[in-house]
């Protein structure tokens, strides 16, 4: 990597099979390794692979006060060839310093990204189950960690990876309520960032609904609450009459990996695919007039989530999860090109050299 090395500082032996991969639970168990690369005076200082450790850090440290932190979301796979695969690792290096910008935080650079987690995953790979549907779950994030309670950019910064093994998100269909009086995001704010900030400030109407019953809210815009943008930590997409429709990513609506994924998909079912803003009207419409309504969450987490209910103004609406919903035949054929089952025309599926069940790559 130029001019900055990645140390390693590896463990004797790695714990994976010391883990209940039968007791998952999302994102509670980490790996053995963290990447920890450091940012001050204006350029990166170091970067080490080394165990995972808890971190110190000044209780002055900008990120606990004023929330300049930002993360990413990705899985590596082990294919059904033994390769080693990580799902749209380019895009995922994009989406990150896109949300650097707007965090006023530094880039970060690309090597080190992509190097990093490329070297970290094949340290980890014994933590990706071979159990169906199991992977590994890639947290890259950047915390701003300047002593000081001035309110101004940070000059400090921390970029960590940590992995945790990943199953199923959501166990079964959901039931979701749309939510019209709080806001994720509003025009000019953050919302396409993955910035910390978004995910806390849900956490208050989500538990509201979650007190009525529901899993997830369905957020709609600030202005008018009239149009949908995302559902809890996903993007957000319907199935109507065969159509698929979501609405188009921008300042309020992240640009869901999984969900340009299961577009191009679609497309090249031969499907047709309208990306325009969707109203609760045109929703309640669809339902009302008996047409076939599919609606569910996508995202690197989630995958494909299906909504079994949705509830709109008090008035419950039970969308199409039957066996044979289209949204099956998307997830089925985005998990089989991760999983290498099918051939990967996109280019998406990045491959170390590392075969999962060689030797080759073993800590010593
Ligand atoms: C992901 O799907 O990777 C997300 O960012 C959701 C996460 C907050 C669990």
């Amino acid at each position: 990597m130029s001019g900055m090395e990645i140390k390693m500082q590896t463990k004797s032996q790695n714990t994976a099979d010391q883990f209940n991969f039968d007791q998952f639970q999302f994102g509670v168990k980490a790996t053995d390794h963290i990447l920890v690369a450091r940012y001050r005076e204006g350029e990166w200082q170091s970067a080490a692979i080394q165990p995972f450790e808890h971190l110190s850090i000044s209780p002055l440290a900008m990120c606990l006060h004023y929330g300049q932190t930002v993360f990413e979301g990705l899985k590596a796979y082990k294919q059904v060839n033994g390769e080693l695969s990580i799902f749209r690792l380019d895009r995922h290096y994009e989406r990150m310093n896109e949300s650097l910008q707007r965090m006023a935080m530094p880039n970060v650079p690309e090597e080190l990204f992509k190097d990093g987690i490329i070297k970290l995953v094949e340290l980890e790979k014994e933590w990706i189950s071979d159990r169906e549907g199991y992977s590994l779950y890639i947290r890259p994030f950047m915390i701003a960690t300047e002593e000081r309670l001035g309110v101004s950019i940070s000059k400090e910064y921390l970029f960590m990876v940590v992995c945790t093994p990943m199953a199923a998100y959501y166990a079964k269909p959901l039931k979701v309520k749309v939510e019209r009086q709080y806001t994720r995001a509003a025009k000019g704010g953050v919302g396409a960032a993955k910035n910390g900030g978004n995910y806390g400030a849900a956490y208050y109407p989500a538990n509201l609904a979650q007190q009525e019953g529901f899993d997830q809210v369905i957020w709609t815009d600030a202005e008018t609450h009239n149009y949908v943008e995302e559902s809890g930590t996903m993007n957000l997409m319907f199935i109507v009459d065969g159509v698929l429709l979501t609405p188009p990513t921008g300042e309020t609506i992240l640009s869901g990996v999984t969900r340009d994924s299961l577009i191009q998909i679609a497309k090249d079912f031969g499907w047709q695919v309208e990306v325009r803003p969707i109203s609760l009207d045109e929703i309640k419409q669809a339902f009302d007039i008996g047409k076939k309504v599919e609606a569910f969450g996508v995202g690197t987490a989630a995958v494909v989530a299906p909504f079994e209910l949705i509830q709109l103004d008090k008035v419950n609406y039970q969308p199409y999860v039957g066996d044979d919903a289209q949204m099956y035949q998307l997830k089925q054929k985005l998990t089989a090109i991760r999983s290498g089952a099918e051939e990967d025309t996109y280019g998406w599926s990045f491959k170390p050299i590392t075969n999962c069940y060689s030797d080759a790559g073993k800590m010593s």
